[in-house]
């Protein structure tokens, strides 16, 4: 498999290659505007067979002399950029991965469905850990059910360890000041309904350490699309986050400074939006600190609740996702988000997904191998499923 990585100095994207490399001896080019950060990636890839090289993807041109000697482009860049990127996948007939359309993109990026089935190529929208695995939980609960009505997603994270540092984003500063700042939408009695950022308080139950975790609806890609594709009545869907207090402020803090504002302002002789000053200071601390301590410290957990009927009777399946950082390979809990591009490049690269067009996971990947691929990494999904016996 020969697979072009967009992104690939990222925090995901980095992660992925590695992916790619250990599971599935691919050839990686391994693409990012900052060929410096890029190379460094490449060189740390023992054994691999991974080509550094400096690439804007929203030059297209350049995009597509890349692309067209490859199988499968993953782009690990941010949301704005699928439009600009994913059509040109399709143009040379490469299949597709990204990490989600941040819900708006997503739909934009549906309307491509017929050129890419035309082109013979499958291009999944959204597959990180969530969107992606939850994606998956959701239609594997469906696949359990007789019916659906409700699927409620929930994520937190954290850390053992006690620490005095100020929190570090898990992914991209620029979406988690997006989803802080930008409305979620909610699917609720079938209609998607706009609600406010942080709203929808909710107490749930995370596996352990996490315990009892506050959390509340923020913006994601999943209300997008799951209760249309995974249908038998599916009616209600929402994601919750549920923020370690340390990050909660620190983010919170950034926002309320303004650092969420696309708007550019004057300093010196230059102009810069806060959004992309902090993008950019950020990725530079970020290459600067990229290692895991030599403990099981780091979490990242899903929790996915999917609630029906089988049999007449009420009926729940819930999933947990767990993943800790693995101090034996040096990567962090985040590659939850980095392995399932790769495991979805491989399935599209050797047929064992077979639909074409633009698709979210949840229509177009079989959860239980996913789940077990995920397992071979450490990426623990765990099903529950809760239905009562009546005795009368
Ligand atoms: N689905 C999920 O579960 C999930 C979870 C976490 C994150 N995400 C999403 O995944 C995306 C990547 O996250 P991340 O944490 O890896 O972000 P990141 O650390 O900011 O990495 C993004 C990379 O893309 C590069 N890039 C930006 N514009 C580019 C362009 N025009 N051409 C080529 N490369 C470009 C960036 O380069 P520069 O640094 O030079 O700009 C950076 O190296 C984000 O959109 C994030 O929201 C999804």
């Amino acid at each position: 498999m020969k697979a072009l990585v967009i992104g690939a100095s990222g925090q995901i994207g980095a992660m992925t290659v590695r992916d790619l490399v250990d599971f599935y001896d691919a050839e990686v080019i391994a693409a990012d505007l900052n060929l410096e950060r890029v190379k460094k990636i490449a060189s740390s890839m023992k054994g691999g067979n991974v080509k550094a090289i400096k690439l804007n993807a929203t030059d297209s041109s350049a995009l597509k002399k890349v692309a067209k000697d490859v199988d499968v482009v993953i782009n690990s860049t941010w949301y704005e950029l699928n439009i600009k990127i994913m059509p040109v996948a399709i143009d040379v007939g490469a299949h597709y991965t990204d990490l989600g359309g941040f819900y708006d993109y997503t739909f934009k990026q549906l309307k491509y469905d017929k050129k890419a089935k035309d082109a013979g190529v499958t291009c999944v929208l959204g597959i990180g850990s969530s969107p992606g695995i939850t994606n998956i939980c959701g239609a594997a609960g469906a696949k359990k059910l007789d019916s659906i009505e409700t699927v409620n997603i929930y994520c937190t994270w954290g850390t053992k360890q006690k620490t005095m540092d100020a929190a570090f984003p898990a992914y991209s500063v620029r979406t988690v000041i997006d989803e802080l700042t930008q409305k979620p939408t909610i699917v609720e009695n079938g209609k998607h309904k706009p609600v406010s950022v942080l709203s929808g308080e909710t107490e749930v139950l995370m596996p352990h350490p996490a315990g009892k975790v506050i959390a509340y609806y923020i913006k994601h890609s999943e209300t997008a699309t799951m209760a249309e594709y995974i249908g038998k009545g599916l009616k209600n869907v929402c994601f919750r986050i549920g923020f370690p207090a340390n990050d909660f402020n620190t983010f919170r803090t950034l926002v309320q400074l303004g650092f969420g504002s696309d708007k550019k302002i004057s300093v010196d002789d230059s102009a810069i939006s806060p959004k992309d000053f902090i993008t950019s200071m950020y990725l530079e601390a970020l290459a600067a600190s990229r290692k895991t301590s030599g403990m099981l410290d780091e979490f990242d957990f899903f929790r996915v609740d999917c609630v029906g009927e089988k049999g007449g009777r009420p009926a729940s399946v819930t999933y947990y996702v767990r993943t800790w950082n693995d101090p034996k390979r040096g990567i962090t809990s985040g590659r939850d988000t980095a392995v399932p591009p790769s495991i979805t490049a491989n399935w599209m690269v050797t047929g064992k997904i077979k639909k074409r067009g633009t698709l979210p996971p949840e229509a177009c990947i079989t959860p239980e191998p996913f789940f077990k691929e995920l397992g071979k990494r450490a990426v623990m999904v765990d099903e529950e499923f809760l239905f009562s016996t009546p005795f009368y």
